[in-house]
């Protein structure tokens, strides 16, 4: 094999992320020489870390909490879905000027239709949070060309905006995209998206019986037991409930094939770590 790729995770923490192990994954499975780091950037330590990382040789990173809207930043270019997410979860290091992708979103579409084979076009969706997470999602979501798509969010001006940034995209897919407040919005969602960050915080949303059609779906974006009471709810209400590892690993996918032009098979590396996380 020729000289190792240099690649990495950039984040605060990162002592937790299944990154490199998901991408030791893909390049065993292409035979590619890959070297990916988790680094730990301090607060106001972003810049110089990634910085020196590319001093390095390196071909790219990912970067994850809490560094997305700075990766987005210091590109000087960015592919179409990171100017509509207006943050970047992966960074090539071309001599042109860095590129910004965010491939989160394309990610989370990949798992829903292809690993889970659940329906996206022609549903009605309700997308739950209006910060980096849902905003890294949403492109993809209305690119599925779902009937229509409600954001909800705690912080109702939040919601708007992001609507109105994806207003254009909205229109083009013929997607109804609307902003709407947990009272409003009736039920009977064909499937629903949780990218906000309250389970982590411990503070369980309060969602109304209803929300989620029967036999609908429901995803988080978090996995483990950060995840655990939006499934339990989702379960609850007779629909199927998903976590986000499949997510993760279709992101990472769509990194590395950003980064080594070509896109390693994610339902073999998923399964495997399916079984490593529900062994935990
Ligand atoms: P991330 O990058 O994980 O999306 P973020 O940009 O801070 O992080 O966004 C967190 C999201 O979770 C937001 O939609 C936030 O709502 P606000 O915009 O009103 O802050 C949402 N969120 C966080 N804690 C919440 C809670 N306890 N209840 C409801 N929503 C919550």
């Amino acid at each position: 094999m020729s000289a190792a790729f240099l690649l990495a995770v950039i984040g605060h923490p990162v002592a937790h992320s299944r990154s490199p192990a998901i991408h030791a994954a893909f390049a065993r499975a292409l035979g590619h020489a890959v070297a990916y780091e988790r680094l730990d950037a301090p607060p106001g330590q972003f810049a110089a870390v990634l910085a020196a990382f590319a001093a390095r040789g390196a071909r790219g990173c990912n970067v994850t909490v809490p560094y997305k809207f700075d990766a987005h930043a210091a590109a000087a270019r960015h592919t179409p879905r990171a100017v509509l997410a207006g943050a970047a979860n992966t960074l090539r290091f071309d001599a042109a000027g860095w590129l910004a992708d965010n491939t989160d979103g394309a990610g989370l579409v990949h798992d829903l239709g292809v690993h889970a084979g659940w329906p996206l076009a022609g549903q009605r969706l309700l997308l739950l949070g209006a910060g980096g997470a849902a905003a890294g999602v949403l492109g993809a979501l209305v690119a599925a060309r779902p009937a229509a798509i409600q954001v909800v969010n705690r912080t109702v001006a939040k919601a708007q905006l992001l609507c109105q940034r994806h207003a254009d995209h909205a229109a083009a897919h013929g997607v109804a995209l609307a902003a709407a407040p947990l009272a409003e919005l009736g039920g009977g969602f064909g499937g629903i998206v949780n990218a906000t960050a309250s389970s982590l915080q411990g503070a369980e949303l309060a969602l109304p019986a209803g929300l989620l059609a029967t036999g609908g779906w429901a995803v988080d974006l978090m996995y483990g037991a950060a995840a655990a009471p939006f499934l339990a709810w989702a379960r609850a209400q007779g629909g199927q409930a998903r976590d986000g590892l499949g997510m993760l690993v279709a992101q990472a996918a769509e990194s590395y094939a950003l980064w080594l032009g070509q896109r390693p098979d994610t339902a073999p590396v998923l399964r495997a770590l399916r079984a490593e996380v529900d062994a935990a």
